[in-house]
């Protein structure tokens, strides 16, 4: 048995404005992930491909899926990619502590997990270049236009500076820096979001132009905060990113009442992560106060939260 595992993301600053050019700031979340392991089966016809995926009540052979489901998608590009034509039947199965459908980079994660795995299986190693790029191909399925950024840290593994089209800058964060993340327990469609600031942005450049300009100001200012190991500068930064995503109208009130709540038990800083509409949000903390944040969270309804550390 082959098994290899990929990690959550949190994206720190600058998410949607990504997608139109801006920077993003976004950190790996180790502390939840994805597995996939993979097995010959005595059993089955060559090239078969048993798929089992508990978490989303999936059981089947390959074959039954599409060709553009996104398990289907991921193993029909590994096999292309290292040009594996035939191969004894194999069961792959795939699990996962990430929140599904909530910002955390699930999707991703069980895309990179797999891809590993495979090449593993395969003896046929990819370096997190390559992989990065075969998730990104699953990515595109989720929305038309996706910058790339998830992908990218979940390879990586490590903290990223993107922008869309340049290669990315992995850094590192110096200072102790703690994260409470906080799950509304609704979902959020990243596709759904990114339309509908594709939509907001299309019938009003100009205002969405400014609003990704002013984001893309505040991860500038968030780097060289990160670097000064300023944090409660970077808390600040975090929360005028907020009232930017706010404007550009990716908040819900689920999310709103658990900022709120972050904010008033002691956070530095707080704001959705990811697409929006729904799904987590992340609040920066003393170390000594991430339980008692972690419980206001609960207090306010949050169906799952989360302490990070993201520092050295
Ligand atoms: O899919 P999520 O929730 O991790 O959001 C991805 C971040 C966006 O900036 C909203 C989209 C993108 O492609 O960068």
């Amino acid at each position: 048995m082959t098994a290899a595992s990929a990690c959550g993301k949190i994206i720190l600053l600058g998410e949607h404005a990504v997608v139109y050019g801006r920077p993003a700031l976004a950190v790996p979340l180790p502390q939840v992930r994805a597995t996939a392991e993979v097995e010959t089966l005595e059993q089955g016809e060559a090239g078969a491909v048993r798929i089992e995926a508990p978490d989303v009540g999936l059981s089947t052979w390959l074959h039954t899926l599409k060709p553009d489901h996104p398990l289907a998608k991921i193993v029909h590009m590994v096999r292309q990619a290292l040009k594996i034509e035939d191969h004894p039947a194999l069961e792959l199965r795939v699990r996962s502590s990430i929140p599904v459908a909530s910002g955390l980079g699930s999707g991703t994660a069980v895309s990179v997990a797999i891809v590993r795995a495979l090449s593993k299986h395969w003896g046929v190693p990819l370096n997190t270049e390559q992989q990065s790029a075969l998730a990104y191909e699953v990515e595109k399925l989720h929305h038309g236009t996706p910058s790339g950024i998830d992908n990218t840290v979940v390879a990586y593994e490590q903290p990223v500076h993107f922008i869309r089209g340049e290669a990315p800058k992995p850094f590192s964060i110096g200072t102790s820096t703690t994260l409470v993340v906080g799950d509304t327990g609704q979902r959020s469609n990243t596709s759904v979001a990114v339309g509908n600031v594709r939509k907001a942005w299309q019938a009003d450049t100009a205002r969405y132009e400014a609003l990704f300009d002013r984001i893309g100001e505040v991860v500038d200012r968030g780097r060289a905060a990160i670097k000064a190991g300023d944090l409660a500068a970077l808390g600040s930064l975090m929360d005028q990113n907020q009232a930017l995503l706010q404007e550009m109208g990716v908040s819900s009130s689920e999310l709103e009442m658990l900022i709120k709540a972050a904010r008033s038990s002691g956070a530095l800083g707080a704001k959705l992560s990811g697409a929006g509409m729904g799904g987590n949000m992340i609040a920066l903390v003393d170390a000594a106060e991430a339980g008692s944040i972690e419980k206001a969270l609960q207090a306010a309804g949050a169906k799952w939260t989360l302490t990070a550390e993201v520092g050295p």
